[in-house]
């Protein structure tokens, strides 16, 4: 079972923040996705202790639910957003707009545009992205505190797809040529270059690589501190990694901060400069946060034991895209033993539809429950209606309360925004 303590076992049912799973099952029927308020306080409260003078911002991307970003807003936090959508979500939500950064690799001159009018700082991913923002803020009549993302070409150990800062990667400038990029960032109008920021990857289970980019980050500010520029802030970006296995030992953000914090301050200090450290934490704050409650439709034993569920990569696609390991749990039979080994499987027309393989479970039947675990982060918000399926309801727990934070789409959400031509009609 996870090493969280909001998830426990009563009467044979697995909780969380001490509400039945089989039962929210029952009353909200599956698949459904359940979010415990209190674990995403206390995930952000552990982060910001390990770094009590770093502005955090959250990682939209892995969970941007109003609900979520609103708990998160109240915290303190601000975000990371990756798009016009998300942007809109966390303003929305009430993150104050000067504790947003624009991140993204490929940014339209729509978002730039919405950057520029709601006021948040921009992470200038290429120069072509620093030409157009420079000529939409000069129509405006307003200048952007921007950084630069920086490629440091680093190498996280982690899954090729999450990792971001390898100089092969698509993400930021290379550090190499981000000097000039700043050099002409300071003397075009309507951009004004205060920050640098780099994000290396996700999932990361070794603290080390984060030494050596936040090295190569303050190499970054010396050069650009000698060019004149005054250095506002040094965003160093999310990817702390989280025990997804049980047993798995992963650093904390204390490990994190033990890393970072004493490069960051004595190179700031020698280079004379007193920038703010700002970090972008998605999957440690929300990861363990949630279950993905799953009915079994089907046992069907044939070359392996596949069980069959009705969610899938459709609600959950870590596994097909990563083949990502989340833990499962029978969740109407948390304290029974393994007896047999099963696939999960989902309902989606793809093989790779597989949430789990080779799971030691209890006896299991149609009509059980089964229960993902740590699906808070990248689960809802890579949601897909693949297949015509409509997602499913999200719902809050706290303190023993529960509410629907999303309300399951129906057939009419399925199709809200295609049409038909009318010649097509006739
Ligand atoms: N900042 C930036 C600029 C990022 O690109 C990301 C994640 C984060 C922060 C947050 O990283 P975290 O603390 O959550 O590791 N869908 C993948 C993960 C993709 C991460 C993309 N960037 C997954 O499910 O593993």
């Amino acid at each position: 079972m996870s090493k969280a303590n909001h998830i426990g076992i009563q009467n044979h049912h697995l909780t969380i923040g001490g509400v039945d799973t089989v039962s929210l099952a029952h009353e909200y029927g599956t698949p459904l996705y359940v979010i415990d308020e209190k674990r995403i306080r206390e995930n952000f409260r552990t982060f910001k202790s390990a770094f009590p003078d770093a502005d955090i911002y959250f990682a939209a991307k892995a969970n941007w639910n109003l609900s979520v970003l609103r708990i998160l807003a109240s915290e303190g936090a601000g975000a990371d957003v990756f798009s016009d959508g998300e942007l809109y979500a966390a303003l929305l939500a009430g993150i104050q707009h000067d504790r947003i950064l624009f991140n993204g690799n490929s940014k339209t001159a729509y978002e730039l545009q919405m950057a520029i009018d709601s006021g948040v700082r921009v992470s200038v991913d290429s120069m072509d992205e620093l030409h157009t923002l420079s000529d939409l803020a000069i129509k405006s009549g307003k200048a952007v505190d921007i950084a630069f993302r920086v490629n440091p070409d680093v190498s996280p150990e982690t899954h090729p797809k999450i990792a971001t800062g390898l100089a092969s990667s698509k993400f930021g400038i290379g550090y190499k040529n981000v000097l000039k990029a700043y050099e002409e960032a300071k003397e075009l109008p309507g951009v004004n270059p205060v920050g640098i920021h780099c994000h290396i990857g996700s999932q990361i289970t070794d603290v080390s690589p984060f030494g050596e980019a936040v090295e190569r980050m303050m190499d970054i500010a010396e050069q650009i501190t000698r060019l004149g520029i005054t250095l506002e802030f040094v965003d160093m970006g999310g990817g702390l990694g989280i025990p997804y296995q049980k047993d798995m030992a992963t650093p904390t953000p204390h490990d994190l901060a033990d890393t970072i914090l004493p490069i960051f301050r004595c190179r700031s200090e020698a280079i004379g400069i007193s920038p703010r450290l700002v970090l972008e934490p998605g999957r440690y704050i929300v990861g363990d946060t949630s279950l993905l409650l799953a009915g079994v439709t089907t046992v069907k034993r044939s070359a392996r034991n596949f069980v069959g569920v009705d969610a899938g990569l459709n609600l959950m696609i870590r596994p097909a895209m990563y083949d990502a390991y989340h833990e499962v749990a029978v969740a109407n039979k948390a304290d029974l033993a393994g007896e047999e080994t099963y696939d999960i499987v989902g309902p989606i027309c793809e093989s790779g539809d597989i949430i789990a393989r080779d799971r030691k479970l209890p006896l299991i039947e149609p009509g059980d429950v089964i229960a993902v675990f740590d699906v808070g982060a990248y689960g809802f918000s890579m949601s897909s209606q693949y297949n015509g399926r409509c997602r499913c309801t999200e719902i809050m727990v706290s303190d023993g309360s529960v509410d629907v934070i999303r309300e399951q789409e129906h057939y009419g959400d399925l199709i809200a925004k295609q049409k038909i031509p009318a010649r097509l009609l006739v």
